[in-house]
């Protein structure tokens, strides 16, 4: 929904200010690019750190910040988003902004950008109904390029209820996409669309299991991608820690066989399958109901085939949805590849390289090969998981369309 984008997110110091990771979360699974501006009461509810950490970029709120303005000035900064979100933004912030204050480097990064600005203010009832309030939130909305999202009611920090609740992230983001004249891409509205993400843990006993590296970001990026072009999706996810993408209905598992259990019980009323997750190929052969207890000398696990579950819904005669697979490679990427569109018979398969340097596992980054059943290979990246993902599912709708 927000892949490529830049946004800036200004955070200013409501007790609401301690939901700015969530955001920044939120706005980096759309597929936004984030960097978050703080005033200095906004520190006192939140962290520099772990915005930093949950967005990537270095976090500031001083104007004067000496590393700060070597790392991206001041005025830099004003040109580097495609749109400002403050949220929360408070009373005092409004009044400042309404008369042009530079006080603080949010201020000045306000009076020096051309990028459209979105408001969330929010803040205890009485506060927001305040008349001055009320009419630099009306001067604000008559600007050209600013929006104010209306606080929602409901009990508040102050244990009174009203008017002042910062909206939830989904109606944030629904904001800015209309700030930005986003367009809507409708390519897979209607159609249903099975995504499977992350690894599969294969117990050996109660406390010990076979997984793998996979992190589950692709297969979450295609899941919220395919949701932001309209399909219906439904997530079957490995054991991962993300949050679920907007609009998408998750249901979690942890071996192959309720990964297979799960994706069978659907296919038929499935048109399109993304394969993403990591299945694990084998399981111990026998897993044990107690822990295993140490013994001197080496141990010897016997390992048993999982089912292929992508293999199987290729066999599929009737109501065979359109099968997008997967492979991870650490070498003859194309050859290999090609020949698991044979052997499983799929439409498409999404090849990548795992391992090296340039391994996709946990990173945010692909490059990856999309081969067609005839045979034609697409290219696309080095790019975001999630432009990556929008690239493939776009390619898949327009050659698929029932
Ligand atoms: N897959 C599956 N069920 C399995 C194993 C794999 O559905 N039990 C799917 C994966 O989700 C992926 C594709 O098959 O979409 C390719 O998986 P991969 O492990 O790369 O290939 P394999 O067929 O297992 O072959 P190999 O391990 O020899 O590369």
């Amino acid at each position: 929904m927000l892949v490529g984008k830049r946004v800036l997110l200004g955070l200013t110091g409501g007790i609401a200010a301690y939901k700015g990771p969530a955001l920044v979360r939120a706005l980096t699974a759309a597929g936004a690019e984030v960097r978050v501006v703080t005033t200095q009461a906004a520190e006192r509810f939140v962290t520099p750190m772990s915005l930093q950490a949950v967005s990537g970029h270095p976090v500031a709120s001083d104007l004067f910040d000496p590393a700060f303005e070597h790392d991206i000035g001041h005025i830099e900064l004003a040109r580097w988003p495609d749109i400002i979100l403050v949220a929360p933004a408070t009373a005092s912030f409004l009044a400042r902004t309404r008369h042009g204050l530079c006080a603080d480097l949010l201020g000045t990064v306000l009076c020096a950008t051309t990028a459209p600005v979105v408001i969330a203010p929010a803040m205890n009832t009485q506060m927001w109904l305040h008349r001055p309030v009320q009419e630099n939130v009306r001067a604000l909305a008559s600007w050209e390029g600013y929006h104010i999202v209306s606080p929602d009611s409901g009990e508040l920090a102050c244990r009174e209820v009203g008017a002042g609740r910062l909206p939830d992230p989904p109606v944030l983001l629904d904001a800015i996409v209309e700030a930005l004249g986003v367009r809507r891409n409708t390519a897979l509205a209607g159609r249903r669309v099975l995504v499977t993400a992350g690894p599969t843990r294969e117990p050996l006993d109660p406390v010990r299991f076979l997984s793998n590296h996979s992190s589950g970001k692709m297969g979450f990026a295609f899941a919220a991608e395919a949701a932001s072009m309209g399909a219906h999706v439904t997530l079957i996810a490995g054991p991962v820690a993300l949050a679920t993408p907007r609009d998408v209905e998750r249901i979690d598992v942890v071996c192959a066989q309720e990964m297979f259990d799960a994706v069978m019980a659907r296919a038929s009323t499935t048109d399109i399958v993304v394969k993403a997750a990591a299945v694990a190929d084998w399981r111990p052969a026998a897993p044990t109901d107690q822990k295993k207890k140490k013994v001197e000398g080496t141990l010897t696990v016997e390992f048993e085939r999982t089912q292929d579950i992508l293999a199987t819904l290729g066999a599929m005669t009737d109501n065979r949805p359109i099968l997008v697979g997967f492979a991870a490679e650490t070498e003859n990427i194309e050859a290999y590849a090609r020949g698991k569109i044979t052997a499983k018979n799929l439409d498409y398969i999404v090849a990548n390289q795992v391992g090296g340097p340039r391994s996709t596992f946990g990173a945010d980054d692909a490059e990856v090969l999309l081969i067609a059943r005839e045979g034609v290979a697409t290219g696309i990246g080095p790019a975001a998981k999630h432009q990556v993902a929008r690239t493939v599912l776009e390619l898949v709708a327009a050659e698929t369309q029932s």
